[in-house]
């Protein structure tokens, strides 16, 4: 492969959006920023330069970072992060892996604006196992606040209530003419009448799993998290914050202007926010004066519709792209992820308690220095590795709160052998309210071999599980009251950080991490950590 040179530059800059403007942290002055190109084998290094006032780190989403835990971006996990004025240079190989990934700040709530795409090519003439569409085009879904979302952040942990929610959706930045604003043009893609179009669609929203729809066209979808799966096709798309979906929609028409849009699915009842995003197909020759073809995204609570694109995922599990499901497990993991409620003296706004989040009731607390030097140096004192691999309580699902709501804090880990094989059932509590958790896990790929409503059944489930084909993926929404069951191979030595894409989840403390022990093969452990880590 060959080695790839980017330079991301951290800086402000300001923005015009919803007819109002504000200074926001950018990657080299654009929110989305730059698109990473590559080709599977190829070395990328990416020197990040930090000329902002907040500590920066970049994640580089669903890399598997094979022995390369250095340069995966987490704050206080894999790194310290990078200090006004410091630079890193995040230096890693594409293993394995082609498709649409993306890039985002890892600290506090800084990937709101500093996010962009990853579009990483098959080895040179390798083909797609698709038909080669025409054109491709990367398609960034995210939010934007007015304030400023620091403020945000802050008002959440301070009231220990949920944040203010977003002002509108974005496509590629823009939330497109809106009631209130009808003067900013939106995102628009120029079509033709016969060519096949490529979105490789990401969603990098902080607390929104979205729908996605074009008016009058279908979409193909061929890939998710980078990974290929049995193309189906279908009218809408549903996609969490970190998931990405390469769709391909053909042209079919002679003329005119198509909505494309984008809304939220199953919004927490205590945060709604219901501003869909705009843009367009426009074919070409199309006047921009002429109408636009509305297009109707679902309701919020469109679970049918959710599940009918969801179950329709499968491993496209070829030949040349084989699914390698692990077929015996070594370590079995039941985890319960969601909200709960703990006493909190000081909260005014919310009684004297506040929400926390927490996975099997452990609330992750940060660390002050990166728990992958602390495991790698041995320093004593960072982090426990007794993370519970069951819930403390036994877990019953009944609809209504059950008794175990609090949570104890700690930075605990979940330890496993180097190469063993892992089930994880995630079982989600929906204690407060309906909640979606999109789990994404650093550091692997997983399959998510089973799914389900109510409790998971250890005696009956694991009997109905899809051990052929399987979607493979790195980020997956566990259903409101109910359960998903992921398998992955424990082959990358390292920290690797599991949490919920919803920002506001994980700020509650809705993570973990996993410590994988080095093998015993030359190939088999960590790198040494490069000479311009940042220091806590
Ligand atoms: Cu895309 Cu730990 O995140």
């Amino acid at each position: 492969g060959r080695v790839r040179h980017y330079n991301f530059n951290v800086v402000m800059k300001k923005a015009n959006r919803l007819c109002s403007t504000k200074s926001i942290v950018t990657v080299n002055g654009h929110s989305p920023g730059p698109t990473l190109y590559a080709r599977e084998g190829d070395t990328v290094l990416v020197r990040v330069v930090n000329h902002v006032k907040y500590n920066v780190s970049i994640h580089w989403h669903g890399i598997r970072q094979l022995r390369t835990g250095w340069a995966d971006g987490p704050a206080y996990i894999t790194q310290c992060p990078i200090q006004p004025g410091q630079n890193y240079v995040y230096n890693f190989t594409i293993t394995g892996q082609r498709g649409t990934l993306f890039w985002h700040a890892h600290i506090l709530w800084l990937r709101a604006t500093v996010h962009g795409a990853i579009v990483i090519l098959p080895k040179l003439g390798v083909p797609y196992p698709f038909p080669k569409p025409d054109v491709e085009q990367v398609v960034i879904l995210g939010e934007w606040w007015k304030s400023d979302t620091e403020a945000v952040i802050n008002q959440a942990l301070k009231s220990g209530l949920a944040p203010n929610v977003s002002d509108a959706h974005t496509i590629n930045g823009h939330p497109g003419p809106i009631s209130g604003c009808q003067t900013q043009a939106g995102f628009h893609l120029s079509v033709e009448n016969g060519k096949s179009y490529m979105l490789r669609i990401i969603n990098a929203a902080l607390n929104e799993e979205l729908f996605f729809k074009i008016a009058g066209h279908k979409l193909t979808v061929v890939e998710v998290d980078a990974v290929y799966v049995k193309p189906f096709t279908i009218d809408t798309i549903v996609i969490a914050p970190g998931q990405t979906t390469n769709a391909i929609v053909t042209a079919t028409k002679n003329s005119g202007k198509f909505m494309m849009a984008a809304s939220p699915f199953m919004d927490s009842p205590i945060a709604v926010d219901n501003r869909t995003a705009v843009a367009t197909l426009h074919y070409t020759g199309t006047l921009s004066t002429s109408p636009t073809t509305l297009t109707v995204t679902p309701p919020p609570n469109a679970t049918a519709t959710a599940n009918n694109f969801i179950d329709s995922l499968r491993s496209l599990n070829s030949k040349n792209f084989p699914a390698k499901v692990p077929l015996k497990v070594d370590h079995s993991l039941y985890f319960t992820v969601g909200l709960g409620i703990n006493p909190c003296p000081t909260c005014k706004a919310g009684n004297g308690s506040r929400v926390v989040a927490g996975i099997n009731n452990v609330t992750f607390v940060m660390p002050t220095t990166a728990l992958l030097q602390a495991h790698y140096f041995n320093q004593k004192g960072v982090f426990t590795t007794d993370f519970p691999g069951n819930p403390p309580v036994s877990f019953n699902y009944t609809g209504a709160p059950p008794k175990n709501l609090g949570t104890t804090s700690g930075t605990k880990l979940y330890k496993l052998k180097y190469n063993s094989t892992v089930q994880l059932v995630l079982q989600d509590t929906s204690i407060i309210a309906p909640e979606n958790h999109p789990i994404h896990l650093h550091g692997f790929n997983f399959f998510a071999v089973g799914k389900g409503l109510g409790n998971y059944n250890p005696k009956v489930d694991p009997k109905k599980f899809n051990l052929v084909d399987p979607v493979e993926r790195n980020t997956i929404g566990v259903p409101s009251g109910g359960w998903v069951a992921i398998r992955f191979r424990a082959d990358n030595p390292g920290v690797w950080f599991m949490h919920c894409h919803l920002e506001i989840h994980t700020t509650w403390g809705l993570k973990m991490a996993f410590l994988v022990e080095n093998g015993k093969g030359p190939n088999e452990s960590l790198l040494p950590p490069p000479k311009d880590l940042p220091k806590c």
